[in-house]
């Protein structure tokens, strides 16, 4: 691929030389905005960036291939720390029963939601739950995803969740943008098990999670523990098994109920605990003196219309935030990062500092890839997206529904 100079930009955003791993608390108010820019990338990496002033003075070698932007804003490419983007077909009809009024749980309580994708999911070969998850992906990354965590757990069985498992690895290998794998046997009680909840932990613990560790088919280990799910104590005791095979933390909680997810999530170490739209000062000071992030996905209070998380709160404790997608089939059906943060904005009252900050760096953070992306930093991957030129920062979440990105590039290389 060589040297790329990409000049005369109206603005680079997050711009940063040497971020910090995640920002938390005040420093979520700043994100670095480099106006009338240049940005040099070698091969897959940023190699420099500086101010169209001392852009005659450089001298980047005959070979480098000049990149004239004419005014577009960079943009470090959205880092998505939470999707359940592999699944079979729809859920649309439980669209339907959601406009007639049932609840979530009420869905879930008929046989619908979770188990509903592993039917699906069960009748799907591989090959063609690959093929539909692919389609995911390249809508996200066409929407300015660069990289992004990926859940089974509509498997519920020892065979589907490793099928599942594949399927995430195989788009690991073929698709251009960052994954990290997360085992989730416990999303919900398999329907072979309905009725004999602690059989299934069982089968999740002696059998999945042996299994998983030993083909190294993911990263982290996620529980969904909320009412009518998964209690603190089956929680503890599938952290306690994964423990064993090096599988980290990744834990739904506290979407349905003050669930003691949070609490758990922290004795054991993890990255993150996801959702928190039922959280209190109790959770805060759980997190507080943890590195564990707490990760707000208000895609699915939007779609469900659930109470949004307290994210000032945390950020006013000086937390660190992240935000994600939850793109499934059930509560979020939707990759799209701009409008979560849009939506951070609009109904967490987030700035646009804080929202841009939790979807890039914070989520990198929760996937332990800041090193590699989140910020435009020299030496992280080059994975940025152009846009039209905006008025302002602001701008881009406000007139969230306006036409956006030009041109996406993950690992320096042009995709769209
Ligand atoms: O993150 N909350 C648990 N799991 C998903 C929903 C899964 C589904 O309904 O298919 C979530 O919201
Ligand atoms: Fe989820």
């Amino acid at each position: 691929m060589g040297l790329t100079i990409y000049k005369n930009i109206g603005a680079i955003v997050g711009a940063e030389t040497a971020p910090a791993p995640v920002k938390a608390g005040k420093a979520m108010d700043n994100i670095n905005v480099v106006n009338d820019a240049w940005m040099a990338v070698a091969d897959d990496r940023i190699m420099e960036i500086g101010s169209m002033d001392t852009f005659s003075q450089m001298s980047f070698g005959g070979a480098c291939r000049v990149v004239d932007l004419d005014g577009e804003w960079v943009f470090p490419s959205f880092c998505d720390s939470h999707t359940h983007i592999v699944y079979a077909g729809q859920r649309d009809g439980e669209f339907i029963d959601k406009i007639n009024g049932l609840s979530y749980e009420e869905i879930a309580a008929r046989g619908g939601g979770i188990l509903n994708s592993a039917d699906l999911l069960h009748m799907t070969p591989e090959e063609e739950l690959y093929r539909q998850a692919m389609v995911r992906i390249n809508e996200i990354i066409a929407k300015g995803t660069g990289a992004v965590e990926i859940k089974s757990g509509y498997g519920l069985t020892t065979a589907d969740e490793l099928k599942m498992l594949r399927v995430i690895q195989r788009i690991k290998r073929n698709a251009p943008l960052e994954i990290k794998a997360t085992f989730l046997g416990a999303h919900a009680v398999g329907r072979e098990c309905v009725g004999r909840q602690s059989e299934y932990v069982d089968l999740v613990c002696r059998e999945m999670i042996p299994e998983v560790g030993a083909q190294k088919l993911a990263d982290y280990v996620d529980v969904f523990c909320d009412a009518g799910f998964f209690t603190v104590e089956e929680t503890d005791r599938i952290l306690d098994a994964a423990h064993k095979w090096g599988l980290k933390p990744k834990i739904h909680a506290n979407e349905l109920a003050v669930s003691g997810g949070v609490q758990i999530g922290v004795k054991h170490g993890a990255i993150s605990v996801d959702h928190l739209e039922r959280t209190g000062s109790e959770e805060i000071e759980a997190l507080r003196g943890s590195s564990t992030i707490p990760t707000m996905l208000p895609g699915a209070s939007f779609f469900l219309g659930m109470p949004y998380g307290n994210a000032r709160g945390m950020i006013e404790a000086g937390l660190p935030l992240a935000l994600a997608s939850d793109y499934n089939p059930g509560s979020s059906p939707s990759g799209d990062m701009r409008f979560v943060a849009a939506l951070g904005c609009i109904k967490m009252r987030l700035t646009p500092a804080q929202a841009f900050n939790a979807v890039t760096l914070n989520g990198a953070a929760a996937m332990e890839l800041s090193d590699e992306v989140g910020t435009l930093t020299p030496g992280k991957l080059a994975n940025f997206f152009t846009t039209v030129p905006q008025p302002s920062l602001a701008y881009p979440l406000y007139a969230y529904t306006s036409p956006l990105i030009t041109h996406v590039w993950l690992a320096g290389e042009k995709i769209y």
